[in-house]
């Protein structure tokens, strides 16, 4: 299995301090944030990574990263070079996948405790569909938010950012496709902000009963605020292999 890291964006809620950097370099404890999502892989077991970012950034995860060796793995880079949306930044890991291979897909600012090894090898035995990490969190209303049906264990839908959510959990970054994703992904339209969204993605597979889900029990924050930037380094100091 393969597996893709979404490491582009703007960062604009950590502003001014993405203005020099992107969102996935900047420090959590003594690494650049991106090397948690590597080792976690890693240490599932998933050895070759494609990272996605952008154009002004790649220099700078070559840098830290390189071909990936000094990290146990192989690492492949590919360049979005414009914002679109999550959806549009994994487009551009096609090419690279096999037809019929399953991989995995991590928001670069998603850092959390467990292994990833018991829901990869979940996934690898689910005949067909996706598959989400949920986490309960105290306030829904900032993330993608599911309603559940527990007897089948599959997602009936996803609502991004509700008002009222439908439930107290979140959708994590971290999806488990098979290739159908990409022609899902071509299937849908862009947002009222523009870009094409995971959410729909996520939807597509839902409206099928295909979008399978496990719950995280370890900690899991994205680091996409000041507030969780500065939570997930507390947590991760000292912490990574
Ligand atoms: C994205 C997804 C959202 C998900 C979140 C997890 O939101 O759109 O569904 O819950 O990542 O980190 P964003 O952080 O881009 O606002």
């Amino acid at each position: 299995m393969k597996a893709v890291i979404l490491a582009g964006g703007t960062g604009t809620r950590l502003k001014p301090l993405t203005y020099w950097t992107n969102k996935h370099l900047l420090p959590v404890g003594s690494y650049p944030m991106i090397c948690y999502g590597v080792t976690k892989l890693r240490d599932a077991g998933i050895r070759d990574i494609i990272i996605v970012t952008n154009r002004a950034a790649l220099g700078s995860f070559a840098e830290v990263l390189g071909s990936g060796r000094d990290w146990g793995v192989s690492i492949m880079y590919r360049v979005q070079e414009e914002a679109g949306g999550i959806a549009q930044a994994l487009e551009l890991a096609r090419p690279i996948l096999s037809p019929k291979e399953k991989f995995v897909v991590l928001l670069g600012d998603n850092l959390f405790e467990e292994s990833l090894r018991p829901s990869y090898e979940q996934f690898m035995n689910q005949p067909e569909g996706a598959m989400v990490l949920l986490k309960k969190v105290e306030d829904p209303r900032r993330y993608g938010v599911p309603k559940l049906d527990a007897t089948s264990g599959r997602i009936i839908l996803i609502e991004e950012k509700p008002e009222r959510p439908l439930s107290d959990y979140c959708v994590t970054g971290i999806y488990f496709y098979d290739t159908e994703v990409f022609d899902l992904i071509g299937g849908i339209k862009p947002s009222r902000r523009g870009e094409l969204e995971i959410t729909d993605v996520n939807n597509a597979y839902a409206q099928s009963g295909r979008l399978a889900y496990l719950e995280m029990t370890g900690w899991w924050t994205d680091a996409g605020t000041f507030e969780s930037l500065e939570a997930a380094g507390r947590k991760l100091n000292g912490t990574i292999a």
